[in-house]
């Protein structure tokens, strides 16, 4: 298993008690632009099916598509708990949104909680965007979110030396309480941060029963390197925002959003 696949280990686990604390407020964005656009729709990283889940409920047909097995196994438990019309809306793939192949082009592809910022090679970014353009139907969008670098506060964690903060808790199925950490180590020649999640899960007594940590690698990008690396990827960008509240991208917000469509 490449360190890619095995990157969500611990997270894949607390993945939506930790997101179901945090209140990413995206769903509407993306229910909103699917109910617009319609399906099928492809979300390349789909992870646990936060979203995913969300947009077969409301009729549409979703692929969800990721490279972590324990990600999508989660996705699976969860989707067999949902009535037989949303579990046959979804299917899952394990591949890469490098170089994944698919017989089917789609109305819309989406890419929630900025799943391309795991992409490190620039070669490898470029990869992914042209096949997703050529997996797009001919009035399809394709909605591309990832942070939008402020680096006042990538320059205090990177004061930080690596030092862990307590980040969010919740408590898990087995009544546990889980704290979660995180170091962020940004190094600005190659625009990654070294993200590492520490898990430390405590039983009601509060003793320590478990400490788990992950390693991610993640890649960012200007407003402007984005947009250009969409355009020269084959997109047109038809709208640009700072966050899920459509705000606009010269004020200050935490997302970089465009929507696009194929170009020419
Ligand atoms: C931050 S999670 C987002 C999950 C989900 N979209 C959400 O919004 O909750 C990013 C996901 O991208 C997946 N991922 C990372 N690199 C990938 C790749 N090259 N191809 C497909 N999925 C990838 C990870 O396994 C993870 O599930």
């Amino acid at each position: 298993m490449s360190s890619l696949e095995s990157i969500y280990s611990a997270s894949a686990r607390h993945y939506d008690g930790v997101y179901a604390s945090y209140k990413l407020d995206d769903l509407p964005f993306y229910l909103e632009l699917a109910a617009r656009h319609g399906g099928p729709i492809l979300e390349l990283g789909a992870g646990t099916g936060r979203v995913t889940i969300p947009l077969a409920r409301a009729g549409h047909q979703v692929t969800a598509l990721d490279i972590n097995p324990a990600m999508l196994s989660q996705l699976d438990t969860k989707l067999a708990q949902e009535p037989s019309d949303v579990r046959a809306r979804v299917s899952t793939v394990i591949g890469s949104m490098v170089d994944f192949k698919l017989e089917q082009r789609f109305s819309m592809i989406l890419m929630p909680f900025r799943g391309f910022q795991h992409l490190l090679d620039p070669a490898d970014q470029r990869a992914c965007l042209k096949n997703l353009a050529a997996h797009l139907a001919d009035e399809g969008r394709y909605v591309f979110d990832a942070y939008n670098p402020n680096f006042e506060f990538l320059v205090k964690k990177a004061g930080l030396g690596g030092a862990f903060v307590p980040d969010l808790e919740y408590v898990d199925a087995d009544g546990n309480t889980v704290r979660r950490f995180n170091s962020i180590t940004p190094h600005f020649p190659t625009q990654c941060s070294t993200v590492l999640f520490r898990y430390e899960t405590s039983d009601s007594a509060g003793r320590l029963l478990q400490i788990e940590v992950d390693r991610i690698h993640m890649r960012w990008q200007s407003r402007w390197e984005a947009q250009y690396l969409l355009e020269l990827s084959g997109l047109e960008v038809e709208a640009a925002y700072g966050g899920f509240d459509r705000r606009s991208l010269d004020v200050p917000g935490t997302e970089l959003i465009y929507v696009c469509r194929r170009a020419g």
